[in-house]
């Protein structure tokens, strides 16, 4: 089977004063058509050195990435970023900013086709009654509502996006979190979005990839998410596979931050030690 998408082999060295660091290798994943895959891990292990590579925004040290056929080389309008915060034209309108991607990718519909285009995914991300504001005047939240509309209505072959709601409120979040997964569901792009929340990841995605810590980063493990979709938080919270998944992926990172901070993993009292057995005679 040939993936949609495909890391192989994977290596990212970093050149410094200090000589050259391999921050992320023999990194092998494969993503499916219209799979949203979550990719967690440690700050600092390199999850953003991985999207950067397939953005084409970050030069590939060896091994490789094939999108839909063809190796990833250089940026392209295949692969769609959202990152923390959206880089929107302030002065602009929210239209007027998801109509300079539109325009320039479809250039061969007419403008009142590219202008549904535009209304359409704004709309479906909330923003419905906004088009005309321009996005200076938006809270962060809206702005980063039309970061997402404008990366949807592009329709990559891939959406990466870092971080996207890393700067926002917990409550933000969540109504932003319930926005992406209104516009994905309607499009199925497959999509990596790194995320450091694993409830996000849970809510999500269809699967969380878990990434070890640096040096040499690479793929530690992976769980599907087993969620029937449409989703709907309240019921996730009342499934019991969803704390048990919950619980693999917190483990995975609390491993992790033991190593990563070079301590000792709390000792665990040996089981003969706790059980008081009275047919053991001490020796
Ligand atoms: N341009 C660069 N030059 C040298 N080191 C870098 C560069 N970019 C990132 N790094 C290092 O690579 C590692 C991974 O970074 P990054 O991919 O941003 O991690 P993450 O997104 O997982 O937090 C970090 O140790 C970071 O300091
Ligand atoms: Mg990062």
């Amino acid at each position: 089977m040939s993936a949609y998408l495909e890391f192989s082999k994977l290596r990212k060295v970093y050149a410094s004063s200090k000589g050259t660091a391999v921050i992320v290798d023999d990194f092998n994943l494969q993503v499916k058509k219209g799979e949203f895959v979550a990719l967690i891990g440690h700050s600092g292990c390199g999850k953003s050195t991985v999207l950067s590579m397939l953005a084409g925004l970050n030069e590939i040290s060896s091994g490789g990435i094939i999108l839909a056929g063809r190796e990833v080389s250089g940026p392209g309008p295949d692969r769609g970023v959202v990152f923390q915060s959206p880089c929107l034209l302030p002065w602009k309108t929210a239209l007027e900013n998801v109509m300079l991607g539109v325009d320039q990718v479809f250039f061969t519909a007419s403008r009142s086709e590219r202008r549904e285009i535009a209304e359409y995914y704004l709309a479906v991300v909330g923003l419905g009654d906004a088009l005309d504001k321009k996005a200076g005047s938006l809270s962060q939240g809206m702005r980063q509502r039309v970061g997402i509309a404008r990366a949807f209505a592009l329709k990559p072959k891939v959406l990466l996006l870092d971080e996207p709601f890393g700067m926002l409120d917990a409550l933000t979040r969540i109504e932003l979190q319930q926005a992406l997964l209104e516009v994905w569901q309607r499009t199925r792009l497959t999509a990596i979005m790194v995320t450091h929340d694993v409830d996000e990841a849970l809510f999500l995605s269809d699967r969380v990839v878990m990434m070890s810590n640096g040096p040499a980063a690479t793929v530690g493990e992976m769980i599907e998410v087993p969620f029937a979709r449409p989703r709907n938080r309240a019921a996730l919270f009342e499934d019991p596979a969803y704390y048990q998944c919950r619980e693999q992926l917190i483990s995975f990172l609390e491993e992790r931050a033991h190593l990563k901070h070079g301590l000792p993993r709390p000792a665990r009292i040996p089981e003969t030690q706790t059980t008081h057995n009275p047919e053991k005679t001490s020796s």
